[in-house]
């Protein structure tokens, strides 16, 4: 059975995986952690005291998840990583502490197969089309813009065609903003915040004469469940570092 904690228990996402993981018939819940729980453990040094805990799966927030991971691959937990926010640096610096600690560390900015597929399909266009903007659309909750997903979206987009066209350069952007922000190769993502929304995603490519886009909406975060269990079970067997999912698809 594969020990599994899940950080950020009381969180939308967080209750998602403990239904999850306490349905995998491979797994054990064995700690359940939230800092504004009553009833569970506040923190992972409060379960770690007490739990032996093969995989900590976190969804927190941008602010905690470095301390959390960093924490974590320094006494040998392995990790899955779905809190959005880390910078690149702090992508780089985790890559290098699993490495030294041999211990396993997964993230991934989405762990939808839906929208996955869509940033691999993305990613396949990306070499046809000289313009690429990206609109992201997620619940007003969310505490970080643009998305981890639409980064990582752009960053593979860039993998292949690291010079999209620039907008025109006659452009005045009257309202600040309007145009969305310059990410990697050019390509402008727009962040659209609504209560109603869980989590979409458009990528728009134009050429002459045509327009392709790719989209992916999320409907339930269900959605993710697939994605953060065979995650959990790479982990388990494997001391790699991974960085997205489409790497373990
Ligand atoms: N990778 C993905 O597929 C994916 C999908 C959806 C959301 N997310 C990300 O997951 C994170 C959580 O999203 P959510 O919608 O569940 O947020 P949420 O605000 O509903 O839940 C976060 C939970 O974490 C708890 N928490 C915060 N800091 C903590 C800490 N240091 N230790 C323990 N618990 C802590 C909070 O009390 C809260 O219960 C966000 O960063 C979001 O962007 C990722």
């Amino acid at each position: 059975m594969i020990k599994v904690a899940v950080c950020g228990a009381l969180g939308k996402m967080g209750k998602e995986v403990v239904n999850a993981v306490e349905a995998a018939d491979d797994m054990e819940l064995v700690a359940k952690i939230d800092i504004a729980a009553d009833d569970m453990y506040r923190t992972i040094e409060e379960a770690q005291r007490v739990e032996d805990i093969d995989i900590l799966i976190d969804f927190t927030q941008p602010k905690s998840i470095y301390q959390n991971a960093q924490f974590c691959l320094n006494n040998n937990i392995k990790m899955i990583i779905g809190t959005t926010g880390l910078t690149d640096e702090q992508v780089e610096n985790l890559r290098k502490l699993s490495n030294e600690k041999n211990t396993g560390c997964l993230i991934a900015p989405n762990f939808s197969t839906g929208a996955v597929l869509m940033m691999m399909f993305a990613k396949q266009a990306a070499k046809y089309f000289d313009n690429a903007e990206i609109i992201e659309l997620h619940h007003n909750q969310k505490k970080d813009a643009p998305s981890g997903t639409s980064i990582k979206t752009a960053q593979m987009m860039a993998e292949v065609k690291p010079d999209f066209a620039l907008n025109n350069s006659d452009e005045v952007e009257t309202i600040e903003g309007a145009r969305g922000g310059n990410s990697y190769s050019n390509i402008q993502i727009h962040s659209v915040r609504m209560p109603g929304y869980i989590a979409s995603q458009e990528v728009i490519f134009g050429s002459s004469g045509q327009i392709l886009t790719v989209r992916h909406d999320t409907m339930d975060r269900k959605c993710y469940m697939q994605g953060v269990l065979l995650a959990a079970r790479h982990i388990y067997k494997n001391n790699d570092f991974v960085y997205g999912l489409e790497n373990i698809m």
